[in-house]
C-alpha cells in the first residue's frame, strides 16, 4: 500500500513495462532496438511525436538540438562557478532551475541540451578544468563525451553513450516521472516537472544506485573476492546495488542491453578486466540473493551495467545520476505534456491515522 505497488495511476502511450516477462517496449519499439540502432536524436524524436507541433525532422533533429545546446551554455556559463562545490546532481538541479519554464518545443529541447550541457559541465569542473563549450555540429552523444571528458570521442563510444541515452531515455511511471507528472498535473510547467523528476530520480533506491555499484566494484576489486564481500554486506543487513527492481520479476532487459554495449565498447579497445569482474560479481550476488531471499525475485537491474559503461566512458561515478537524468529528460519532458494534454491534477488522498482531535495546547 505505501509504495503503491500495482496502482495505474496514469494511461501512456510512451512505454510498455513488462515486469513479467521482462520486456520493455518505448512507442511500439523493443528496448534491445533502440539500444542498437537509435541515437539520442533518434529517441529524442520518438518519444517528443505528437506531444510537439513543429517538431524538426530527422535530418534537421541534430542540428536543432546542437543549437539548444550552444543557447543553454550561452544563458548558463555566468552560473557555472556557482554550482562548483556541490555534487554534480545538485549542481545539475540548481541548473536546470533556472532554464525556461514553458511548455513549448524550445522549451523541451532548451530543458533536453541543457542537461548535457550541465553534467558534462560539472564533471569538468570537478577536474579543476574549464567547462567546454558545446559544438553545435556534432552528434549529441559525441558532443556530450567531448564536452565532459576533453578528448575526441572514438566511433565505439560514441555509439556506446548513444545505446545508453536511447536505453534508459524512458520507463512508465518510475518513481521520478510519477514526480514529473504531478508537477505537469498542476501546469507548472516543463522546467518545474523536469526538476521535480531530477529531485526524485537522485535516491539510491532509484537513479543514485551507478555510483554506489561502481564503489561496490572497486572495493571488490577481484572476482575472488566477491563472494566474501557480498556475503559480509548482506550479513550487515545492506541491500546490493544493481539488483531488484519493483516491478520486474525476471531480469531487467536493459541490463542485457546494456551489457552488450559494453561488450562492443570493449571489444573496440576497452580494458576487458572490469567487465570480467562485473560478471563475477553478478553471478555471486544472484546466487547469494536467491539463497538469501528465496521468495523475492531479486534479479540485475539496469544500474548494474549502466556502471560499468559509464565509467569505460570516462564518466566519475558521482557523475553517473546525472548522466542518466540527461536521457530520461526527454522521458520526463514526454510524459509531462502527456499530463498536460490528456491529464487531470493528480490528487490522491492519505487516510488520518493521527491522534483524535484535542484542545490546542
Ligand atoms: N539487495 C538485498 N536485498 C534486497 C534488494 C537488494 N538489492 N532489493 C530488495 N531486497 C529485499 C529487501 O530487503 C526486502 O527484503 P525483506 O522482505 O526480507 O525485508 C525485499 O527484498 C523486498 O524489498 P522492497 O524494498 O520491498 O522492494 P521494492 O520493490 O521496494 O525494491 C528496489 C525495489 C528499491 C529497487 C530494491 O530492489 C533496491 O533497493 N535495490 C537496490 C538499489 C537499486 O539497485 N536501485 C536501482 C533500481 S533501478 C532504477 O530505479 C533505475
Amino acid at each position: 500500500m505505501s509504495g503503491l505497488d500495482d496502482v495505474v495511476a496514469a494511461e501512456t502511450v510512451l512505454s510498455d513495462v513488462d515486469g513479467e516477462n521482462g520486456r520493455l517496449i518505448v512507442r511500439g519499439i523493443a528496448v534491445e532496438g533502440l539500444a542498437r540502432h537509435s541515437s539520442f536524436e533518434g529517441a529524442a524524436l520518438l518519444l517528443f511525436e505528437g506531444f510537439f507541433a513543429d517538431l524538426p525532422d530527422a535530418r534537421a533533429m541534430s542540428a536543432t538540438l546542437g543549437r539548444a545546446r550552444a543557447e543553454a551554455f550561452a544563458r548558463l556559463a555566468c552560473r557555472l562557478p556557482v554550482l562548483s562545490g556541490l555534487p554534480p546532481v545538485e549542481a545539475l538541479r540548481a541548473g536546470l532551475s533556472l532554464m525556461p519554464d514553458g511548455d513549448d518545443l524550445a522549451t523541451a529541447f532548451a530543458l533536453t541540451a541543457a542537461s548535457a550541457v550541465l553534467t558534462a559541465a560539472t564533471v569538468r569542473i570537478e577536474r579543476g578544468a574549464e567547462p567546454l563549450a558545446p559544438d553545435p555540429e556534432r552528434g549529441h552523444a559525441a558532443d556530450m563525451l567531448r564536452m565532459a571528458t576533453g578528448a575526441e570521442p572514438t566511433k565505439a563510444a560514441e555509439r556506446a553513450l548513444d545505446a545508453y541515452l536511447a536505453t534508459v531515455c524512458e520507463h512508465g511511471l518510475n518513481a521520478s516521472t510519477f514526480a514529473a507528472r504531478i508537477a505537469a498535473s498542476t501546469r507548472a510547467g516543463l522546467g518545474s516537472a523536469v526538476v521535480a523528476g531530477l529531485s526524485a530520480l537522485k535516491g539510491p533506491l532509484h537513479g543514485g544506485a551507478p555510483g554506489p555499484v561502481l564503489d561496490m566494484l572497486a572495493e571488490i576489486g577481484e572476482p575472488a573476492r566477491a563472494v566474501p564481500w557480498l556475503e559480509a554486506a548482506l550479513a550487515r543487513g545492506e541491500r546490493l546495488m544493481g539488483f531488484g527492481h519493483r516491478i520486474y520479476k525476471v531480469r531487467d532487459p536493459r541490463a542485457d542491453a546494456l551489457k552488450a554495449a559494453v561488450k562492443a565498447l570493449m571489444k573496440a579497445g576497452g580494458a576487458q578486466s572490469r567487465l570480467k569482474l562485473a560478471e563475477a560479481v553478478e553471478k555471486a550476488a544472484l546466487d547469494l540473493l536467491h539463497r538469501a531471499k528465496p521468495g523475492r525475485s531479486l534479479e540485475t537491474n539496469v544500474e548494474f551495467y549502466t556502471a560499468v559503461l559509464l565509467d569505460a566512458l570516462g564518466f566519475p561515478a558521482d557523475s553517473f545520476t546525472s548522466v542518466f537524468a540527461s536521457a530520461r529528460v526527454l522521458g520526463w519532458i514526454a510524459h509531462a505534456r502527456e499530463q498536460e494534454v490528456s491529464g487531470r491534477l493528480i490528487r490522491p488522498r492519505s487516510r488520518y491515522v493521527g491522534p483524535e482531535p484535542r484542545q490546542a495546547a
